[in-house]
């Protein structure tokens, strides 16, 4: 048998990605607790509620990340506990998150916080949440209170997660449902696409205030923003109408907020509008990968901008239909967004697999895919699994399982899974060897190394 072992850079850093409302439990004051509520929105009627006691009691959950050799981990912070009335400041709330990353820093675990992870404070929502323009000084004010609070255990902070998909499923999905996914719905559910572009001009801007905000406090800081980028390909690679469909959705989705954060350019349905201030407001980029998306055009959908999402034969699709299986999709992204000439950070990887039969060799296909990447010299810095434990999928509810660990959210048991022990071993060494993949995979062995 070949022998090989693939190192990683010196300092990569390894953990796993959790979002506060899908973990924490209990967090009513939010506007996706009042959408759980509604009838339908949720993957059979489920609910976050206690989700994985993380408000109680993460630190059970973080020393396991801790005993697994994790030395990263990205959170968030909730806003309507912190700020549960407009200016009124919660300090126990507050204090809650100094405990959970001084915990982390105890154990060399490095905390990466998001200050708005797809849930905003009802107070907001009820005056129009990121539809007015007024968020953005609200959130401003917010960014810079956290920092203050939580800057003494926390420089690497990430402002928005995934603007465009928050705004997509919020304000352009609405119904109906699409083929690939099952039920993929947000708060506050409108389809609109003249909204939802206003929405994520906010969005970019309340991303720009924040960033501000947080390095006047903390000059040290880093600070980024999180996107979501699917590997995309024209079904017909000669097609100028798939390719134009290709483009569009590049632009108009996935590339956007780069554009926005990076370059201060925000897409408009046609052209862009020019924000200074929001140029080079990325110390690094958040790249959060899950799938390829095939598209071709349709004229027949032309509230979806004439792009219908295709399975091509042999594709392999995750539970749930929720995506297609293809690890070359993160060199490719990790190559095209390094031309930024910012770190990346990969701030969520992930695969729902209830059975765990595939996971192990989605995290092995996958990261050699970053090692490749990483040799080449493009900066990836760390790598931070989707996710820890099994949690609230949003509008799937605890129909997704993306956990390393396996949690039964009614009597809150874990188990760990046989990916958690092989990343476990990848995170302790800082590699991944031949001989990983001969015990986890044995399939994969003739494709990763051939001899
Ligand atoms: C990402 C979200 C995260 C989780 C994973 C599966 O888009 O940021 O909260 O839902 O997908």
């Amino acid at each position: 048998m070949p022998e090989a072992t693939l190192h990683f850079p010196p300092d990569f850093r390894w953990g796993c990605a959790t979002a506060a409302h899908q973990v924490e439990g209990d967090n009513t004051n939010n506007d996706w607790y009042a959408w759980e509520q509604g009838e339908g929105h949720i993957h059979s009627g489920q609910k976050s509620g206690l989700a994985c006691d993380w408000w109680r009691n993460a630190e059970a959950d973080l020393e396991r990340a801790a005993e697994m050799g994790h030395t990263a981990h990205r959170m968030s912070v909730e806003w309507s506990r912190i700020e549960p009335h407009e200016g009124k400041w919660d300090d126990a709330a507050i204090d809650r998150y100094r405990q959970m990353l001084r915990f982390m820093r105890e154990r060399d675990i490095e905390p990466m916080v998001t200050l708005h992870h797809f849930t905003t404070p009802l107070w907001l929502t009820e005056r129009g949440g990121w539809e007015n323009p007024q968020i953005i000084p609200s959130f401003e004010r917010f960014a810079t209170k956290v920092a203050e609070a939580l800057g003494e255990w926390c420089d690497l902070w990430c402002t928005i997660n995934e603007p465009q998909v928050y705004m997509t499923l919020g304000w352009v999905a609405g119904e109906p449902r699409n083929e690939m996914h099952h039920q993929i719905t947000f708060p506050p559910g409108k389809h609109d696409l003249d909204l939802g572009f206003k929405v994520a001009e906010n969005l970019f801007l309340g991303h720009g205030a924040a960033y501000y905000a947080v390095h006047r406090v903390q000059p040290q800081a880093r600070v980024g923003c999180v996107h979501n980028l699917a590997y995309l390909q024209p079904l017909h690679p000669n097609s100028p109408l798939d390719k134009f469909v290709v483009g569009q959705r590049e632009r108009l989705l996935h590339q956007s907020g780069l554009e926005a954060t990076l370059n201060g350019r925000i897409p408009r349905l046609i052209g862009s509008r020019r924000v200074r201030e929001l140029a080079n407001t990325s110390d690094f980029i958040g790249l959060n990968y899950y799938d390829r998306v095939v598209l071709t055009f349709d004229p027949s959908i032309p509230g979806a901008l004439f792009a219908r999402q295709v399975v091509l034969p042999g594709a392999e699709i995750s539970d749930l239909n929720y995506g297609e299986v293809y690890p070359e999709g993160i060199y490719h992204l990790l190559k095209r967004v390094s031309r930024y000439g910012k770190p990346i950070y990969i701030t969520e990887c992930g695969l729902p697999d209830a059975d765990d039969d595939r996971r192990p060799a989605f995290l092995i296909t996958h990261l050699r895919q970053v090692w490749k990447a990483a040799m080449q010299n493009i900066p990836v810095m760390g790598f931070y699994h989707w996710t820890l434990v099994d949690n609230f999928e949003w509008a799937e509810g605890w129909n997704l399982r993306f956990g390393l660990i396996e949690v039964n959210p009614e009597t809150q048991e874990r188990k760990l899974r046989r990916s958690g022990e092989l990343y476990s071993e990848i995170c302790k060494t800082n590699t991944l060897t031949s001989d990983m993949v001969q015990r986890y995979t044995p399939e994969l062995m003739d494709s990763l190394f051939p001899g």
